[in-house]
């Protein structure tokens, strides 16, 4: 293992020494097996290649001062994995087996988990494809899990610098009645040419709007999007956004502390009126955006006046991030210790 720099690592790939993997085949699902090659075989005509038969998952195992490794509700990944491979017709992995590939996967890959202070995380990618030939659209008969770990630094390079954002309106990432509620590799296809070109224009994603209308904020590129306003925690309700566990727990977490929660449709009007505006996710944390620019209509809303996120941000991110590395106490039953 060359030493990594922990402090600076990126939101990328990196080697580690084995990853885990499972085919569905003859109606069940066989051992799970230890490998410690990056690569796959792949039949020419698999039905992830052609089809799109895929989904993956993304959650983060985190070193705790008391140098223990904790999970942050990895049931509910679990469980949207579940979501995905039947919203594109897959062999589900089960939870348990998914518990088991998970749990070894970070054991094997030990010496990976980034020391606890530095910052990094060490992000676990499961991956559900189908490997099963078909040519003509229909489910394929054989699906392959696989499970790989990376240590990464955090998403939005500056961490918890406040990024910018630009409106999107000229490219969908998902409709409201097809996948946006699933992790399957078409949405993160369709939303790359939107990601490219705000990359492109200096900013650091994009802000996905509804596709019907154009009218609603979806979501923020890998991440969901959220408002405080009025000592209330406000999030878009849309058929189109994948259902986030941050997102989720940031709610009750707002409303522990007091905010009120609100899920509902939010009006690019309404921008103007946020006192602080974030991206939230397994990736992003809690990313603080300082400023939105809707080319369209020549408008620039600005947030984060002195550089810094907001102080309702700054308190949920200290929250949610202080359960996580195991620092409070988990009063929610969210944190499970890989033993
Ligand atoms: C499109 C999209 N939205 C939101 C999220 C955040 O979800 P979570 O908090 O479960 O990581 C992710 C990352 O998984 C994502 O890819």
């Amino acid at each position: 293992m060359e030493t990594i720099d922990w402090k600076n690592l990126p939101f990328g790939y990196i080697k580690t020494d084995y990853n885990l993997r499972s085919v569905f085949k003859n109606g069940k699902w066989g051992d799970i097996e230890v490998s410690s090659s990056e690569y796959i075989d792949i039949h020419i005509a698999a039905t992830g290649l052609h089809y799109g038969q895929e989904a993956f998952e993304g959650l983060k195992a985190y070193m705790g001062k008391d140098g223990k490794i904790r999970l942050f509700r990895w049931e509910e990944n679990a469980k949207r994995m579940i979501s995905s491979a039947n919203g594109v017709v897959m062999e589900p992995f089960p939870v348990e087996m998914f518990k088991e590939a998970l749990f070894r996967v970070i054991q094997l890959n030990k010496k990976y988990v980034p020391p606890y202070g530095s910052g990094a995380t060490l992000y676990v990618r499961p991956v559900l494809y189908g490997s099963g030939a078909e040519v003509g659209v229909k489910p394929g008969s054989e699906y392959t899990f696989i499970i790989f770990v990376t240590p990464v630094g955090p998403y939005f390079k500056g961490g918890v610098v406040p990024v910018n954002m630009i409106i999107s309106r000229d490219v969908d990432r998902a409709a409201p009645m097809g996948t946006g509620t699933f992790k399957v590799g078409g949405n993160y296809a369709a939303s790359m040419r939107a990601i490219v070109a705000a990359r492109k224009g200096g900013y650091s994603n994009t802000l996905f709007l509804d596709a019907k209308e154009k009218k609603y904020i979806d979501e923020c590129g890998p991440a969901n999007f959220f408002a405080i306003k009025n000592n209330t925690y406000i999030t878009p309700d849309s058929k189109s956004v994948l259902p986030s566990i941050t997102n989720k727990s940031l709610c009750e977490l707002a409303k522990d502390m007091g905010l009120k929660v609100e899920r509902r449709h939010i009006e690019v009007d309404e921008i103007e009126s946020f006192e602080e505006v974030g991206a939230c996710g397994t990736a992003a944390v809690i990313t603080s955006i300082k400023t939105i620019v809707d080319p369209d209509f020549g408008k620039t809303y600005n947030f984060c006046k002195d550089g810094n996120p907001g102080p309702v941000s700054t308190k949920l991110y200290n929250k949610l991030t202080a359960i996580q590395f195991g620092d409070e106490p988990d009063k929610f039953g969210w944190i499970t210790v890989v033993e």
